[in-house]
């Protein structure tokens, strides 16, 4: 039984959560908007003695798959065998909890998903339809509508894709794209026609309106919001196959070439995983009425979760739908869109890397600053701030005194409770609070404010150790020092239980400390957890700062995502008029020696150069300072036009110019021979 559900309605719970694409590894985003909270909701609903499935998996299907293997010469199944295994390490990492983390391409998928069409197609659930699509003749094969570019009928982009261009953001109807182009042969496609099976979407409207306008106005305002604009548009029709051949095959005769489409055979991933894992009585998970379906997403997979998924159930009959899809918004990076192709993330591997055995810091600082109602930021320098002044000044900080003054008073064992005044019996009643207000907050899926929650029972426990001063109070009193170190002690016993749904590996810690066996939710909001004598272990850091130069780290990596970035971006300059060979045999470029250089006072780009030139020794000015230090330079090989008319350059007089090749985004290099050449050797 819950804090909400009082009446013990629901006897057991399904969580899913979006199954990731296996076409890159998981991102900050990731966790934030979808893993970290489903995590904390299973968590939280074991220690409440509930029955929980919790699902995940990989979704290995879609064209982006089959995009990222051609680009790597390799097969889709290459590309997904990859990035699954990447995933999926990374989940174990971060201790998330699945019961099961299965991928699209289990055998078990793809039959259950198979069945399923066939149900729906042989109950007549589906609309035939032909239509015209895109083909490309050369490589006979229809075209997603990633693999066709054009240019934006609204704002001229010529790199729009057949669903959306992303420059302005429209979404698209590839034959909407002004000159389409395939992306296989470059060619431009032909329309042909073809046949697709179709949900209307339309015949379940009024069933949907009710189920969630009437029946679940608790959802999330953002989940209910676009819902209801969806509603309120009409639907339509949606195909649920295509023409590709990665995918599950459609299971009709003449259908081949034509696969389901990603989006109706994943969600029944969550239906196959389940069945992998529990093939006996998997049903009463996705059929009982008392079992609460509960489907974790990011927003821009609302619409498949709370309109067409459940469309799908219905016309399937027998299944139950959700009764909460909690979807959360996005979480940007230093103030820019998260970004798998622009390598704008901090990917999950890469983290653990730099932070090894920090998994706690990162949920903590995710699940503190979750998109939960609108966009939110990551940046470096709140992480910082957030464990050293959070987890370790106000968690850590309470539970290292709290421990340490034990041993050094007590033996490290939990002193007895004397006397109680007043401020102890209203911290009794304030413990006393927490594990509903926290319970509740997670049942109502505001994972924030339940942290911080947490969090306030640490500061409690700060407030409570500085109000009564044991470390004074044992000279003059050592029975009330015993009463507020045993109490402070509880908190702690508290705060191990409280903890672990959000940061379980220093919970454990935690427990492993105070010797302490896991213990369920509903035990703790006492101060009996610890029995007086009962031997503690010795103090260890739960947390420790993280200082300037490791944030710095981090920022420059970024940086340098931006720089790769913009030169991927930036466009070549283009070819200038041609010019006679007289021309060009006018200008005298030799090789030359640098032999000294320094900085040009008062200047930011200028340094003074002596050059060797072979001709003879010469001043030159060149603006270069930002890119390269003068001492570095010394004896370097450099192409010198030397009949460049003299210049004073603030005054210095410059004979001639160094010749430097130029990134797009600005940055110079010298263009020096490739083996050493006599100093006045030409180039020509
Ligand atoms: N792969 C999708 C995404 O990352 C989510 C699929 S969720 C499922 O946006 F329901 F289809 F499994
Ligand atoms: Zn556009």
């Amino acid at each position: 039984m819950t804090y909400t559900d009082k009446e013990n309605k629901f006897k057991r719970y399904t969580v899913t959560t979006a199954l990731p694409y296996a076409n890159g590894p998981i991102h900050i985003g990731h966790m934030a908007g979808v893993y970290i909270p489903a995590d904390i909701y299973c968590r939280y609903l074991r220690m409440m003695g509930e029955n929980v499935l919790f699902i995940g998996g990989s979704d290995e299907h879609g064209v982006p798959v089959t995009i990222r293997a051609k680009k790597e010469g390799c097969t889709p199944q290459d590309v997904v065998d990859r990035y699954h295994s990447i995933i999926k390490k990374s989940f174990e990492d971060f201790g998330t909890s699945f019961d099961i983390y299965s991928r699209t391409t289990s055998a078990t998928h793809q039959k259950t998903a198979s069945d399923f069409f066939l149900k729906l197609y042989n109950d007549g659930k589906f609309i035939e339809q032909s239509s015209q699509q895109y083909y490309d003749e050369q490589e006979k094969t229809f075209l997603a509508d990633r693999y066709i570019t054009g240019t934006c009928p609204i704002c001229g982009n010529e790199r729009a894709y057949g669903d959306q261009c992303e420059s302005c953001g429209s979404s698209l109807n590839a034959t909407d794209l002004i000159n389409p182009k395939s992306a296989l042969s470059g060619n431009a496609p032909v329309l042909k026609e073809t046949k697709h099976w179709f949900l209307p979407l339309n015949d379940y409207e009024d069933f949907l309106k009710q189920w969630i306008l009437e029946n679940h106005k608790e959802w999330k305002t953002n989940v209910y919001g676009q819902c209801k604009s969806w509603l309120d548009n009409g639907l339509q029709p949606r195909a649920v196959t295509r023409d590709l051949d990665w995918g599950i095959k459609v299971p009709l005769l003449g259908a081949e070439g034509k696969v389901l489409y990603v989006w109706f055979d994943a969600p029944i991933g969550y239906i196959s995983n389940t069945i992998e894992h529990d093939k006996d009585s998997w049903e009463k998970w996705w059929k009982e009425k008392d079992t609460k379906l509960v489907h974790f997403i990011g927003k821009d997979n609302i619409v498949f979760h709370c309109i067409v998924f459940p469309s799908m159930l219905k016309a399937a009959g027998d299944y139950i739908l959700p009764e909460n899809v909690p979807a959360n918004e996005f979480l940007n990076l230093e103030g820019d869109k998260i970004s798998t192709s622009r390598n704008w993330a901090v990917w999950l591997n890469e983290y653990l890397k730099d932070f090894p055995n920090k998994q706690d810091v990162l949920k903590y600082v995710l699940c503190a600053n979750a998109p939960e109602t609108k966009d939110n930021d990551f940046t470096w320098k709140d992480f910082q701030t957030r464990n050293n002044s959070e987890l370790v000044a106000i968690l850590g900080n309470f539970i290292n005194r709290t421990i340490v003054l034990t041993h050094k008073y007590f033996e490290g064992k939990v002193p007895e409770v004397n006397e109680l005044n007043d401020l102890d019996k209203q911290t009794i009643e304030e413990i006393k609070l927490y594990p509903e207000k926290i319970g509740t907050l997670i049942e109502t899926y505001k994972f924030r404010d339940a942290l911080f929650e947490l969090m306030n029972l640490a500061r409690l426990g700060n407030k409570y150790l500085t109000e009564n001063e044991p470390w004074k109070t044992i000279k003059t009193d050592k029975e009330r020092t015993a009463t507020v170190l045993n109490i402070s002690l509880q908190i702690c016993a508290n705060l191990s239980v409280l903890m672990e749904p959000f940061i379980q590996f220093s919970a454990k810690k935690l427990q492993n400390m105070l010797n302490l066996n896991p213990l369920k939710w509903y035990e703790s909001g006492n101060i009996s957890i610890l029995k007086a004598g009962h031997e503690i272990k010795p103090a260890e850091l739960l947390f420790e700062r993280i200082e300037d130069e490791q944030i710095q780290k981090q920022l420059d990596k970024l940086e340098a995502s931006k720089k790769e970035n913009a030169l991927n971006n930036a466009t070549v300059e283009p070819q200038k008029e041609n010019i006679s060979f007289d021309d060009f045999g006018k200008m005298d470029i030799r090789v030359g020696t640098i032999l000294s250089a320094e900085k040009v006072a008062k200047t930011k780009k200028l340094l003074k150069l002596t050059i060797d030139t072979g001709i003879d020794k010469r001043t030159i000015v060149s603006g270069i300072a930002e890119y390269y230090n003068p001492e570095d330079i010394i004896g370097k090989q450099v192409s010198v036009l030397v009949n460049l008319a003299p210049k004073n350059l603030k005054g210095i007089e410059s004979q001639g110019m160094i010749l430097m090749a130029e990134n797009p985004d600005g940055e110079l290099a010298f263009v020096s021979p490739v083996k050493p050449i006599k100093n006045g050797g030409t180039i020509k």
